[in-house]
Protein backbone atom coordinates (compact mmCIF):
# COMPACT_ATOMS: atom_id res chain seq x y z
CA UNK A 1 0.00 0.00 0.00
CA UNK A 2 1.35 3.13 -0.62
CA UNK A 3 0.20 7.06 0.44
CA UNK A 4 -0.32 10.14 -1.02
CA UNK A 5 3.35 11.06 -0.67
CA UNK A 6 5.33 7.30 -0.57
CA UNK A 7 5.27 5.28 -2.95
CA UNK A 8 7.01 2.37 -0.88
CA UNK A 9 5.22 -0.67 0.01
CA UNK A 10 4.98 -2.23 3.24
CA UNK A 11 8.23 -3.94 4.13
CA UNK A 12 10.13 -1.37 1.46
CA UNK A 13 11.23 0.41 4.34
CA UNK A 14 13.36 -0.49 7.21
CA UNK A 15 12.30 -0.05 10.95
CA UNK A 16 15.08 2.49 11.66
CA UNK A 17 15.13 5.55 9.05
CA UNK A 18 17.82 8.40 8.78
CA UNK A 19 15.80 12.10 7.93
CA UNK A 20 17.72 14.27 5.87
CA UNK A 21 15.65 17.44 4.85
CA UNK A 22 17.24 17.40 1.34
CA UNK A 23 16.53 14.63 -0.82
CA UNK A 24 19.93 14.93 -2.64
CA UNK A 25 21.20 14.14 0.93
CA UNK A 26 19.65 10.91 1.15
CA UNK A 27 20.84 9.68 -2.20
CA UNK A 28 23.79 10.98 -1.75
CA UNK A 29 23.80 8.61 1.88
CA UNK A 30 22.47 5.75 0.06
CA UNK A 31 25.06 5.86 -2.36
CA UNK A 32 27.77 6.89 0.03
CA UNK A 33 27.22 4.93 3.38
CA UNK A 34 24.77 2.12 2.77
CA UNK A 35 24.97 -1.48 0.82
CA UNK A 36 22.75 -2.48 -2.04
CA UNK A 37 20.90 0.93 -1.51
CA UNK A 38 17.37 0.33 -2.99
CA UNK A 39 15.34 3.25 -4.54
CA UNK A 40 11.51 2.98 -2.43
CA UNK A 41 10.19 6.76 -3.44
CA UNK A 42 10.33 9.44 -5.80
CA UNK A 43 7.11 10.86 -5.64
CA UNK A 44 7.74 14.42 -5.39
CA UNK A 45 11.73 13.80 -5.53
CA UNK A 46 11.23 13.27 -1.90
CA UNK A 47 13.88 10.19 -2.50
CA UNK A 48 14.10 7.33 -0.06
CA UNK A 49 15.99 3.98 -0.13
CA UNK A 50 16.56 1.05 1.80
CA UNK A 51 19.92 -0.68 2.02
CA UNK A 52 22.20 -2.32 4.83
CA UNK A 53 25.16 -0.64 6.91
CA UNK A 54 27.68 -3.08 8.97
CA UNK A 55 24.87 -5.98 7.32
CA UNK A 56 21.76 -4.09 9.54
CA UNK A 57 19.08 -2.58 7.09
CA UNK A 58 18.62 1.08 7.56
CA UNK A 59 16.53 3.57 4.97
CA UNK A 60 17.02 7.26 4.66
CA UNK A 61 14.44 9.64 2.92
CA UNK A 62 14.12 13.11 2.55
CA UNK A 63 12.09 15.35 4.33
CA UNK A 64 11.50 18.89 3.01
CA UNK A 65 11.88 21.83 4.68
CA UNK A 66 10.03 22.79 7.56
CA UNK A 67 7.09 20.93 10.38
CA UNK A 68 4.26 21.04 8.03
CA UNK A 69 6.94 18.60 5.58
CA UNK A 70 8.72 16.63 8.06
CA UNK A 71 5.02 16.34 9.78
CA UNK A 72 3.36 14.68 7.08
CA UNK A 73 6.57 12.15 5.95
CA UNK A 74 7.50 11.28 9.40
CA UNK A 75 3.70 10.50 10.05
CA UNK A 76 3.06 8.19 7.11
CA UNK A 77 6.29 6.79 7.74
CA UNK A 78 5.13 5.75 11.68
CA UNK A 79 1.58 4.53 10.51
CA UNK A 80 1.58 3.20 7.49
CA UNK A 81 4.93 1.89 6.88
CA UNK A 82 5.41 0.38 10.99
CA UNK A 83 8.88 2.65 11.24
CA UNK A 84 10.41 2.87 15.09
CA UNK A 85 13.03 4.57 15.19
CA UNK A 86 13.69 8.19 13.24
CA UNK A 87 17.06 9.96 13.20
CA UNK A 88 17.01 13.46 11.38
CA UNK A 89 20.40 14.40 10.31
CA UNK A 90 20.38 18.03 9.16
CA UNK A 91 22.07 21.37 9.67
CA UNK A 92 21.26 24.35 12.19
CA UNK A 93 22.15 27.46 12.81
CA UNK A 94 24.25 28.51 16.35
CA UNK A 95 22.09 30.77 18.28
CA UNK A 96 24.77 30.85 21.07
CA UNK A 97 28.37 31.65 21.08
CA UNK A 98 29.31 28.64 23.14
CA UNK A 99 27.93 26.19 20.11
CA UNK A 100 30.93 26.45 17.34
CA UNK A 101 30.58 26.25 13.35
CA UNK A 102 30.79 22.64 12.31
CA UNK A 103 29.89 21.00 16.00
CA UNK A 104 27.39 18.38 15.98
CA UNK A 105 23.87 19.47 18.37
CA UNK A 106 21.76 16.38 19.52
CA UNK A 107 18.88 17.56 20.08
CA UNK A 108 17.88 16.50 23.80
CA UNK A 109 14.55 19.40 23.10
CA UNK A 110 13.10 21.29 20.90
CA UNK A 111 11.11 24.51 21.55
CA UNK A 112 9.30 26.29 18.60
CA UNK A 113 6.82 29.12 17.54
CA UNK A 114 4.84 26.45 15.48
CA UNK A 115 1.35 25.70 16.68
CA UNK A 116 1.90 22.00 15.54
CA UNK A 117 1.18 21.00 18.90
CA UNK A 118 -2.47 22.76 19.21
CA UNK A 119 -3.62 19.40 17.03
CA UNK A 120 -3.45 17.18 20.35
CA UNK A 121 -6.17 20.05 22.42
CA UNK A 122 -3.58 19.71 25.45
CA UNK A 123 -4.41 21.97 28.24
CA UNK A 124 -0.83 23.36 28.49
CA UNK A 125 2.71 23.20 26.60
CA UNK A 126 4.22 20.52 25.23
CA UNK A 127 7.83 19.64 25.65
CA UNK A 128 9.27 17.80 22.86
CA UNK A 129 11.62 15.62 23.43
CA UNK A 130 14.42 13.05 21.93
CA UNK A 131 14.59 9.78 22.67
CA UNK A 132 17.14 9.01 25.78
CA UNK A 133 18.31 5.67 24.58
CA UNK A 134 18.87 7.34 21.00
CA UNK A 135 20.31 10.05 22.76
CA UNK A 136 22.49 8.64 24.56
CA UNK A 137 23.70 5.83 21.83
CA UNK A 138 24.47 9.21 20.02
CA UNK A 139 26.34 10.95 22.75
CA UNK A 140 28.27 7.92 23.28
CA UNK A 141 29.18 7.28 20.01
CA UNK A 142 30.37 11.26 19.42
CA UNK A 143 32.32 10.79 22.82
CA UNK A 144 34.15 7.25 21.33
CA UNK A 145 34.81 8.76 18.12
CA UNK A 146 36.33 12.43 19.64
CA UNK A 147 33.91 14.46 17.48
CA UNK A 148 32.88 17.94 19.23
CA UNK A 149 29.56 17.70 20.01
CA UNK A 150 26.89 19.07 22.59
CA UNK A 151 23.55 18.69 23.99
CA UNK A 152 20.48 20.22 24.48
CA UNK A 153 17.68 22.72 23.29
CA UNK A 154 17.02 23.73 19.55
CA UNK A 155 14.32 25.98 18.47
CA UNK A 156 12.74 24.68 15.38
CA UNK A 157 11.47 28.05 13.56
CA UNK A 158 8.09 28.28 10.98
CA UNK A 159 9.80 31.14 9.69
CA UNK A 160 13.53 31.22 8.23
CA UNK A 161 13.43 34.98 7.02
CA UNK A 162 11.96 36.82 9.97
CA UNK A 163 11.28 40.13 10.21
CA UNK A 164 12.62 40.22 13.74
CA UNK A 165 15.27 38.33 15.49
CA UNK A 166 12.99 35.72 17.64
CA UNK A 167 16.24 33.77 17.82
CA UNK A 168 17.57 36.18 20.88
CA UNK A 169 14.66 35.32 23.03
CA UNK A 170 15.31 31.69 22.94
CA UNK A 171 18.95 32.08 23.02
CA UNK A 172 18.49 33.52 26.80
CA UNK A 173 16.12 30.35 27.47
CA UNK A 174 19.75 28.35 26.53
CA UNK A 175 18.81 27.28 23.01
CA UNK A 176 21.89 26.11 21.59
CA UNK A 177 20.71 25.77 17.79
CA UNK A 178 18.04 27.23 15.67
CA UNK A 179 16.30 24.69 12.64
CA UNK A 180 12.90 23.92 11.04
CA UNK A 181 11.65 20.36 11.78
CA UNK A 182 12.25 18.75 14.98
CA UNK A 183 10.19 19.87 16.93
CA UNK A 184 6.83 18.47 14.99
CA UNK A 185 9.33 14.74 14.39
CA UNK A 186 9.24 14.81 18.50
CA UNK A 187 5.75 15.53 18.66
CA UNK A 188 4.71 13.09 15.68
CA UNK A 189 6.79 10.13 17.50
CA UNK A 190 5.77 10.62 20.94
CA UNK A 191 1.87 10.49 20.21
CA UNK A 192 2.92 7.09 18.56
CA UNK A 193 5.10 6.08 21.03
CA UNK A 194 8.03 5.10 18.74
CA UNK A 195 11.65 6.83 18.97
CA UNK A 196 12.68 10.05 17.40
CA UNK A 197 16.52 12.24 17.61
CA UNK A 198 17.74 15.21 16.02
CA UNK A 199 21.42 15.33 15.40
CA UNK A 200 22.93 18.59 13.30
CA UNK A 201 26.26 19.97 12.22
CA UNK A 202 26.21 23.72 12.87
CA UNK A 203 26.51 25.26 9.47
CA UNK A 204 26.13 28.89 10.34
CA UNK A 205 25.53 31.46 13.19
CA UNK A 206 23.05 33.75 13.62
CA UNK A 207 24.82 35.25 16.16
CA UNK A 208 27.91 36.14 14.27
CA UNK A 209 26.69 35.18 10.62
CA UNK A 210 30.04 33.61 9.68
CA UNK A 211 29.33 30.42 7.58
CA UNK A 212 30.98 26.83 7.44
CA UNK A 213 33.08 26.50 3.98
CA UNK A 214 31.93 23.35 1.78
CA UNK A 215 34.60 21.30 2.44
CA UNK A 216 33.84 21.81 5.99
CA UNK A 217 30.55 21.17 5.86
CA UNK A 218 31.46 17.69 3.79
CA UNK A 219 33.89 16.23 6.59
CA UNK A 220 31.74 17.44 9.65
CA UNK A 221 28.37 15.92 7.64
CA UNK A 222 30.66 12.84 7.61
CA UNK A 223 31.26 13.05 11.43
CA UNK A 224 27.45 13.31 12.04
CA UNK A 225 26.76 10.87 9.58
CA UNK A 226 29.01 8.21 11.14
CA UNK A 227 27.44 9.07 14.39
CA UNK A 228 24.11 9.00 13.06
CA UNK A 229 24.41 5.22 11.08
CA UNK A 230 26.15 3.73 14.72
CA UNK A 231 23.16 4.98 16.65
CA UNK A 232 20.63 3.52 13.84
CA UNK A 233 22.58 0.00 14.27
CA UNK A 234 22.82 -0.11 17.96
CA UNK A 235 18.91 0.63 18.92
N1 LIG B 1 17.55 29.11 10.57
C1 LIG B 1 16.74 28.07 10.41
N2 LIG B 1 17.17 26.89 10.00
C2 LIG B 1 18.48 26.73 9.77
C3 LIG B 1 19.38 27.76 9.93
C4 LIG B 1 18.87 29.02 10.35
O1 LIG B 1 19.61 30.00 10.50
N3 LIG B 1 20.61 27.30 9.58
C5 LIG B 1 20.46 26.01 9.25
N4 LIG B 1 19.18 25.65 9.35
Amino acid sequence: MSTPHNAARMGDIAETILLPGDPLRAKVIAETFLEDAVQFNSVRNMFGYTGTYKGKKVSVMGTGMGMPSIGIYSHELIHFYEVKNLIRVGSCGATSEKTKLGDIIMAQGACTDSNYAHQYQLPGTMSAIADYKLLKTAQETAEKEGFPYCVGNVLSADVFYTETPEWKSWAKMGVLGIEMESYALYCEAARAGVRALGIFTVSDSVVTGEATSAEERQNKFTNMMKVALETAIAI
